[in-house]
């Protein structure tokens, strides 16, 4: 283990579990060679979590990745996402095996709704369903708006431990955060850098350049503090350590309001209007 390694901080969820508030991305991460790279700096700049999806194609290359770094499995937080086309009680579950066998793991640390699609409470029966199994340690959702989360907060089920959602400077949902906060569900970022567009904003810029500090540094603990979970995504072992990065410095009340007010617009498609795909 090299000597810049950081562990990031561990939040508590409504269950209990302890998961670290900066993981890695995965997307459009892919092929067992880049990926046994990835997760190899990864592991060695401290990651203990990673965000995959079945969507995103490259949970065989994770499992594979994993094993070939000779990485404990007890040691590794993953998340995973059951897809839109997947929904429905009967499929999730399907669904859930294939990517456990792809992932080389017999239960899975965290498992999402990617998408609020059709069949929103047969899926999450059968996420609850794995959940009391023991199968899944936490069970949540992604993408979900606050009517969204309201089918299953309002209802006799078990409420949904995290809602992962795009939130960046520009696009900081507050108001989904604002309610997230109040039901106890824990919110994790996707996109936390907007897909690299932080790097334009001259905000990010002036408050990195006061701070010391790199924008992505600055923006991942805006988001920390704020009390967000993020899942930067990089390729590159040098900013896979600076991501990681974020626990010697702290923004104050003016830096974080600046960044909070910074406008800028949704980089994924909205799902209050194309969600139901
Ligand atoms: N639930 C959902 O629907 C959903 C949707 C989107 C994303 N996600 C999750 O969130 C993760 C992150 O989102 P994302 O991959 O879309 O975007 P992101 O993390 O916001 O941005 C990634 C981009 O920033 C660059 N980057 C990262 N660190 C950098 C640094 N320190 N300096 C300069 N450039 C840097 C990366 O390039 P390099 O790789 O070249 O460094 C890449 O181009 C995904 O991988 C996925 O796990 C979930």
């Amino acid at each position: 283990m090299h000597s810049s390694v950081t562990f990031p901080e561990m939040m508590t969820l409504g269950n209990s579990i302890r998961i670290p508030v900066i993981g890695f991305g995965t997307y459009k991460i892919g092929g067992i060679a880049e990926m046994t790279r990835v997760v190899k700096s990864a592991y060695e700049a401290g990651y203990r979590h990673l965000d995959t999806a079945s969507f995103y194609k490259n949970e065989k290359a994770i499992g594979r990745a994993l094993k070939n770094n000779h990485i404990p499995r007890e040691q590794m937080f993953i998340t995973s996402k059951v897809w839109i086309s997947d929904m429905g009680y009967d499929k999730t579950l399907k669904s859930f095996e294939k990517s456990c066998r792809d992932l080389g793991t017999s239960y899975m640390d965290l498992y999402l709704i990617h998408w609020p699609g059709e069949d929103v409470m047969g899926t999450w029966m059968a996420l609850e369903r794995l959940y009391a199994e023991g199968r899944i340690r936490a069970i949540g959702v992604s993408n979900f708006t606050v009517s969204d989360l309201k089918v299953i907060v309002e209802s006799n089920h078990i409420k949904p431990l995290i809602n992962q959602i795009e939130l960046h400077p520009g696009y900081p949902q507050l108001e989904l955060q604002s309610y997230c906060r109040r039901h106890l569900i824990a919110v994790a970022a996707s996109a936390p850098l907007g897909r690299g567009e932080v790097f334009d904003s001259e905000v990010c810029r002036q408050i990195a350049d006061a701070a010391g500090k790199s924008i992505s540094q600055v923006v991942l603990r805006w988001q920390y503090q704020l009390g967000v979970i993020s899942l930067p995504k990089s390729a590159d072992p040098l900013r896979l350590a600076q991501n990681i990065d974020i626990f010697d410095f702290s923004l104050d009340r003016e830096q974080m309001d600046a960044i909070s007010s910074i406008t800028g617009n949704r980089l994924f498609k909205d799902p209050e209007i194309q969600n139901r795909i």
